[in-house]
């Protein structure tokens, strides 16, 4: 993970980097630390803790330098510590390096540099690339060459064939004022050109409104920049002619305004997102859905026999209700897999199968190297993701962008209900184009158009929620259980509460309890089970009944109103009666309330919880 950024211009270097280092937060906050070119030396900060800190020491000593590079780090090799916080300077104080990715064969290349002499003061492999460039670089003036560019470009790309794993760095050089290097393999890196200023930095968020022209580097490439000017080339030191890409920036509302979290002003946002999702995407004749970037027209999709999703985390989980949705209104047989086993498993494919990759970021390593292996075997990639020009986004054969503006707490709220909104549409459209009739498409038109005002109806019980969660906020174990489409609710109920609250807590398909969970089953583990009607009410009522026969507390959540036994459960929360379409997306949000004020009362960070980054870009 690791967010950097990089900027040598005019204007005085820390409050962009600051700004910056703020934006590239979701990509991890260990700690973090900005080198400043100065005349002679670096000035370097760094420390542990959120940008904040780092930014309140910068403030204090007010650097004047024109030129730096920082880090926003999401710890890999080495502990969080001030010594393992980024940028980490050379042996010979010559070099400072900010670095995005693990280098794997950190362990020999530190032997050798160690035989050599050459001392670390942390346990981090980038200290380990730093060293090696300043070595090679060193060697190369000892022998003559001299102390420019060139001498330190010849450095780097000697380095970096030795180096297994990946990286996006930034790097600067005591010797070259106004000079700022970068390259990237694996890991993302964008230039940012400006007048008389040019940025580098994982994301083009990092310089949002300073400048619209970005260049997205590929693989293997290397950027030398400076104020006024810059150039690409590979490692290879092949001539890379660069393709400027214009940034229309939306302008979309990141500030916090009277919500004390993101995650909760992102749970209250779904009913927009929900309608974002849906903007211009239903036929005139209103019975079916639309997508005007997938890139495959009626005939090449009726020929699809077979569909793979793949997705992490909670997009994993909206993995599954897209196949549960598909499979229902459209009878494709869906397939669906965590992006980081897929692009290990070399698993076989049938021919026709269209793959789909969900991801909200669009940026996390495991989904974009599954879409890659994906692609390589010949497969036709499409994507629901909801950042605009990610590189999942750009690599792909097409999409759905799910428009749910900014996310940015980190368990993901309105991005998960906006991509479960799409494959209900999704499912639609599929559905149409093969057996689903057009009166049965209207119906389903009808009642996806339904969901934002039932979204905004639930919110209106979060204080009920709230008062729920005071109830249960002490208990260190829970279970989730949901049957069928409810299933992947309850999966993704039990980690919105353990990745905010750090309460255990463990999804499953109800029936499946009897072989096993029941175990846990007792007064100090409560259980939250889905009961909604429909053919398998009487089964979910049964598996509470067994759950109330141990002692065990139950949360229901049902959309059954007054069918729903008086006394059977300890709490229950009544959702509105709606389609099968819509059932996952109004589930959901009960879930992600008591999460979130389980995790409040508890004292959690909730927006910035433990271990945790927005964007994982490590493997
Ligand atoms: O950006 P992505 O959708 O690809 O992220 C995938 C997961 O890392 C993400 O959903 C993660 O599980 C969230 N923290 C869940 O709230």
């Amino acid at each position: 993970m690791c967010g950097i950024v990089g900027y040598v211009g005019k204007q005085s270097a820390s409050p962009v980097l600051l700004e910056g280092l703020k934006r590239l937060e979701y990509r991890g906050y260990d700690s973090a630390g900005l080198a400043l070119w100065e005349k002679g030396g670096f000035e370097v900060y760094k420390k542990t803790g959120r940008v904040e800190v780092v930014g309140q020491l910068v403030t204090k000593a007010k650097p004047a330098s024109n030129m730096g590079i920082s880090h926003t780090r999401w710890a890999t090799h080495g502990g969080v510590t001030d010594a393992n916080a980024h940028p980490h300077v050379s042996f010979d104080g010559k070099l400072a390096l900010v670095h995005n990715g693990v280098i794997e064969n950190f362990a020999t290349l530190k032997r050798e540099l160690s035989s050599k002499g050459i001392e670390f003061k942390s346990e981090t492999d980038t200290e380990v690339l730093v060293n090696l460039i300043a070595y090679l670089y060193k060697s190369a003036i000892d022998e003559g060459s001299e102390r420019d560019s060139a001498t330190l470009l010849t450095a780097m790309r000697a380095a970096l064939a030795q180096v297994e794993g990946t990286y996006g760095i930034g790097l600067i050089c005591t010797d070259l004022p106004d000079q700022l290097f970068g390259a990237r393999k694996g890991s993302p890196l964008v230039i940012g050109i400006g007048r008389k200023e040019n940025f580098l930095a994982s994301d083009i968020a990092a310089f949002a409104g300073r400048t619209q022209d970005v260049v997205y580097m590929h693989d293997n490439e290397v950027v030398h920049l400076r104020a006024d000017d810059f150039t690409v080339t590979t490692i290879q030191d092949a001539a890379v002619a660069p393709v400027i890409s214009h940034i229309d920036w939306e302008v979309e509302n990141s500030e916090l305004g009277s919500f004390k979290h993101y995650m909760l002003k992102e749970i209250f946002e779904q009913p927009t997102a929900l309608e974002n999702a849906m903007r211009g995407r239903f036929s005139q004749d209103g019975s079916t859905a639309q997508f005007g970037g997938l890139n495959l027209d009626a005939r090449e999709l009726r020929q699809v026999d077979r569909i793979l999703f793949l997705g992490c985390g909670t997009a994993w989980h909206a993995c599954l209700v897209a196949e549960y949705l598909i499979e229902k209104y459209a009878r494709i047989p869906v397939e669906v897999e965590y992006a980081s086993e897929f692009r290990y498993r070399n698993a076989p494919m049938f021919r026709n199968t269209l793959v789909f990759v969900v991801s909200q970021s669009g940026e996390t390593i495991d989904t974009l190297e599954a879409q890659r292996e994906a692609k390589r075997k010949g497969f036709r990639v499409l994507g629901i993701t909801n950042v605009v020009s990610s590189t999942i986004a750009r690599e792909n054969d097409g999409g759905i962008y799910q428009h749910s503006g900014p996310e940015i707490g980190v368990a993901s709220t309105k991005a998960f209900i906006s991509q479960i909104h799409i494959a209900g549409m999704l499912a639609l459209y599929l559905g149409r184009m093969r057996d689903m009739s057009f009166s049965e498409g209207g119906e389903i038109v009808k009642a996806l158009k339904t969901v934002p005002g039932m979204v905004a109806q639930i919110l209106t019980m979060a204080d009920q929620i709230e008062a729920i969660a005071r109830k249960y906020k002490d208990y260190e174990d829970f279970l989730f259980l949901g049957r069928q489409l409810m299933f992947p609710i309850a999966l993704e109920g039990a980690l919105k509460l353990k990745e905010i609250s750090y309460i255990h807590a463990e999804g499953y398909p109800a029936a499946e309890m009897k072989h096993g969970p029941i175990a846990l089953i007792s007064p100090k583990c409560p259980t939250l089970a889905f009961a909604h009607k429909g053919e398998i009410f009487k089964k979910s009522l049964s598996n509470i009944q067994e759950i109330k026969a141990r002692k065990g507390p139950v949360i229901a959540i049902t959309n059954a109103g007054k069918e729903f036994p008086d006394g059977l459960a300890d709490d229950v929360i009544h959702i509105p009666e709606c389609h099968d379409i819509a059932m996952a997306t109004l589930s959901v949000i009960p879930v992600q309330l008591l999460s979130y004020y389980i995790a409040v009362l508890r004292g959690c960070d909730v927006d910035k919880p433990r271990n945790l980054a927005k964007s994982v870009t490590v493997e």
